[in-house]
């Protein structure tokens, strides 16, 4: 098949009026999308991905009042999203329109973009673009071009080339349909900013599905239950002294890799690892070079951002075991923690 990869949104968004599957850059992953109108071309997705089918699909709006239009929004809906979008925020709200897929479910998953030439993009194809993260089911997420053309080329029909991702975890999922709101995916809008409009915001165990929380017998968020965004290295969720700990000694650095934000005073692992904090922002930043085993963040924001390409860049090198250091309490820890407890599980 050949993959049109381009800028051009009207183009491809009549791919996805053709019933074709198109690959877009968001805020905070790439999304592998289709016309939520067309069932036949969302089960392609699922197809490509290899995406169990109880898994359903977010749709992406250009707009509030397009969301209004096919779902029941109500004040709280209309407050959330008038403060956090367009950005990384997903809500599950009630249909109004029961053709949108997936029709076997009464709920559906919205959210808007952030970058304004992907919502025009959407507008243009009639909306919305239903779309799970671009990547094959249970590894990470995609946040470089490169690596989603490595994977996707010659498999869909189009790639949007617009502006990469920048916070580089998925959305926070919180639901409106059950009794008490729930923040079913943890993310970069934190649930201290989400509790100031939602004072009983429950918080249902991310690694099972909540019988109490369920509809109809359908898990509250399907995809909490699958193993996700891991890469075939095995990633170690560590503290900070037992990354200091792990660079000093006790791991191979041929087959380790590092992600954090400590350095020991003296490194000790041989010459694979610079001397200063300096040299590894220097020769870290590129991609492949010396240093890409060890990958020096300073804020959370960052970490979040270079997480899952860094995964890619591992696997690409054969690394056996990644170690990764807790993120710094307070803002921006509880979408990454979430993400490196659910790629630490044990394969
Ligand atoms: O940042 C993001 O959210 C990215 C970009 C592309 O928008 N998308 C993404 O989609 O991460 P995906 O499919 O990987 O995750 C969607 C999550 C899953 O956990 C799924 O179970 C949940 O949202 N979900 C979707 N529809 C739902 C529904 N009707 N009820 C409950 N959970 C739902
Ligand atoms: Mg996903």
């Amino acid at each position: 098949m050949k993959t049109l990869i381009s800028s051009d949104v009207r183009l491809l968004a009549n791919l996805i009026q053709e019933g074709k599957v198109v690959i877009f850059p968001t805020e905070t992953v790439y999304g592998i999308g289709a016309s939520t109108r067309s069932e036949e071309a969302c089960l392609r997705v699922y197809e490509i991905k290899g995406r169990p089918k109880d898994n359903p699909l977010i749709a992406h709006f250009p707009s509030i009042e397009e969301i209004e239009k096919v779902c029941v929004l109500g004040d709280l809906g209309r407050k959330l999203l008038e403060k956090f979008s367009p950005g990384p925020l997903t809500l599950i709200l009630k249909k109004k329109d029961k053709s949108l897929f997936p029709k076997e479910l009464d709920t559906l998953a919205v959210r808007i973009p952030k970058n304004p030439l992907v919502r025009e993009w959407i507008r243009l194809t009639g909306g919305p673009v239903s779309a799970p993260s671009a990547n094959l089911s249970g590894r990470p997420s995609l946040t470089k071009l490169t690596d989603v053309v490595r994977y996707f080329e010659g498999k869909v029909d189009g790639i949007l080339i617009a502006e990469e991702p920048s916070y580089g975890i998925e959305s926070t999922v919180v639901s409106l349909v059950g009794e008490h709101p729930a923040l079913l995916r943890p993310g970069s809008i934190e649930s201290e900013e989400l509790k100031i409009f939602l004072p009983d915001l429950v918080f249902p165990n991310p690694f099972e599905t909540s019988p109490v929380l369920s509809l109809a017998n359908v898990p509250l968020s399907p995809g909490t239950k699958y193993k996700h965004y891991a890469p075939t290295a095995q990633v170690i969720l560590a503290s900070t002294e037992e990354f200091i700990h792990s660079l000093e000694k006790g791991f191979d650095p041929k087959e380790t890799a590092w992600i954090g934000f400590s350095l020991p005073k003296k490194v000790s692992t041989g010459n694979v690892l610079p001397e200063t904090n300096e040299a590894v922002t220097k020769e870290g930043e590129g991609r492949f070079k010396e240093f890409d085993n060890f990958s020096l963040v300073s804020t959370n924001e960052e970490y979040a951002s270079k997480l899952y390409a860094f995964f890619e860049v591992c696997d690409l090198k054969k690394i056996q075991t990644i170690i990764c250091e807790a993120p710094k309490p307070g803002h921006g820890s509880e979408g990454i923690r979430n993400r490196l407890e659910k790629a630490s599980r044990r394969k």
